[in-house]
């Protein structure tokens, strides 16, 4: 069994990030832009939003973060989206997910200028990802194929089985797999005897949300397992869908949580911003 290693993976991306972001910076005087929203104060929100300026601090790149109260208005929302589509520093723009009630997350995701959809939530982009012409990727899925492709695990026909159907991971998970020539199922929770294709997968990417939700049971000897999984055990420690103790001796890669998906997911949102940043440059 080898462990896959997000941290190591994500480090040697986010060197070369920052090296051509550099580039960028001395031929064009851009230096890419990323506007964060954070609305309401979610503690895990608010962390994933932390780290994210970090990572940006950590490449070189412009951020700034907007930090707006829970009961903030849809339309003070959809203002200032307006004000960042217009604003030159700023390339890529991302709302941080979930709002609170009052927010229809639909249509504050559509008013994120297509060119700076760097979250890659917005119609134009996934359209894009479903013809497989695209300039952002979604970052976790995008995440998840840069980590095996770092291990040289190629998906082309292999049976991949995605768990999760969600916009933000599952269903973007599954149209990337493809692309890549697997034979992609994807189960979610009215799926009937689950284990049936789970025991079937080559590769299997967990996205429940369901601290360990998938048993060794589950899982073919050798199988690829990507854990997308977040959760706070009884104890408060992170974890995430899998039981990492019994599946990992039966797989022959697999992610740790944390240190395997979570790095590569920020890694991908500072490559989708450099990428806004170039486009713009060749725009002018
Ligand atoms: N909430 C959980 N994951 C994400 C993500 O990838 N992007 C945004 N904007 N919000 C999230």
């Amino acid at each position: 069994m080898t462990l896959l290693d997000g941290k190591r993976v994500a480090g040697e991306v986010r060197a070369r990030i920052q090296t051509n972001a550099r580039e960028l910076t001395e031929q064009t005087g851009i230096v890419p832009g990323l506007a964060v929203i954070l609305v309401g104060d979610d503690p895990a929100s608010a962390t994933y939003v932390k780290n994210k300026e970090k990572a940006c601090a950590e490449v070189g790149f412009y951020s700034e973060v907007y930090r707006l109260a829970a009961g903030t208005t849809q339309d003070a929302l959809l203002q200032l989206i307006d004000r960042l589509n217009a604003d030159d520093k700023i390339h890529g723009i991302l709302v941080q997910l979930p709002l609170p009630k009052q927010i229809d997350e639909t249509c504050v995701i559509q008013k994120i200028a297509p060119e700076k959809d760097v979250d890659a939530f917005g119609f134009a982009s996934v359209g894009k990802i479903m013809i497989g012409s695209f300039d952002f990727l979604p970052c976790t899925p995008a995440g998840v194929m840069e980590l095996l492709s770092a291990y040289s695990i190629d998906p082309c026909g292999k049976h991949a089985v995605v768990i999760g159907r969600s916009n933000i991971v599952g269903k973007p998970q599954a149209m990337l797999l493809m692309h890549q020539n697997a034979t992609v199922t994807i189960c979610h929770s009215r799926t009937r005897d689950l284990a049936h294709y789970t025991q079937d997968a080559d590769i299997l990417v967990v996205a429940v949300g369901k601290a360990g939700f998938l048993t060794a049971d589950m899982v073919k000897d050798g199988a690829v397992v990507i854990d997308v999984g977040m959760n706070r055990n009884a104890e408060g420690k992170l974890c995430g869908d899998v039981d990492f103790a019994a599946v990992a001796p039966k797989c022959s890669y697999i992610t740790p949580v944390p240190g395997g998906v979570g790095p590569m997911t920020i890694t991908m949102l500072l490559q989708n911003t450099l990428t806004a940043a170039r486009n713009r440059a060749k725009s002018e």
